[in-house]
């Protein structure tokens, strides 16, 4: 099995480069490789490399930021998902990708389920809800996580930050 892995430096990518050669071989990509904000590359690489499995775990995760450089994470968070789908398919592959919490409200007083309504409150949330749409829409075998909390000892991280303090 062939898989390619975006992110690889992120505290998700890290673990999954040191796990997934159990399962075959595999191509990590960082962003000094690929920017993910040039679709056209994805494009270009994935229908060279013609991997069985694709594995999202980049994304442009600075929520405040987002705020400002709103097209940025709309194109890293929104368009390339997509994209990485419509590839997956035409080379009858699979995608697994990571989504968020955010693209809910938190107004639920019940955990959240699948079919709850999205309702992201800030730019990040909906640019990975709209990452989750272009999936859903362009894609066919594919894998979407919601999760709420990554815990690592890597970069930027919650636990790295709670430790400074
Ligand atoms: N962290 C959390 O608590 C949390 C919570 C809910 C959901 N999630 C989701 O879980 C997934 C993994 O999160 P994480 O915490 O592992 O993220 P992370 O540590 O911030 O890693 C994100 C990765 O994406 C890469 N990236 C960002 N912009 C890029 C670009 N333009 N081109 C190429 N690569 C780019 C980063 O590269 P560089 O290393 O070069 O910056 C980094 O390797 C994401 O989908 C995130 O939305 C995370």
């Amino acid at each position: 099995m062939k898989i390619v892995l975006f992110g690889k430096n992120g505290q998700l990518g890290w673990e999954f480069q040191r796990i997934l050669p159990i399962f075959g071989e595999v191509i990590s990509l960082e962003r000094t490789e690929l920017d993910l904000s040039d679709l056209q590359a994805i494009q270009k690489i994935l229908s060279e490399l013609k991997p069985n499995l694709i594995i999202n775990a980049s994304a442009y995760t600075e929520v405040d930021l987002a705020e400002k450089e709103t097209d940025l994470a709309m194109k890293i968070n929104g368009l390339a998902p997509g994209l990485m789908a419509e590839i997956s398919r035409k080379l009858n592959a699979a995608l697994i990708h990571y989504s968020t919490d955010y693209v809910f409200d938190g107004r639920k007083n019940a955990p959240y389920t699948e079919s709850d309504q999205a309702n992201p409150l800030n730019v990040y949330g909906q640019s990975k809800l709209m990452g989750e749409e272009n999936i859903k829409q362009a894609g066919d075998a594919y894998l979407i996580l919601r999760t709420s909390w990554v815990y690592s000892l890597r970069g930027n991280s919650f636990v790295n930050k709670v430790l400074k303090w």
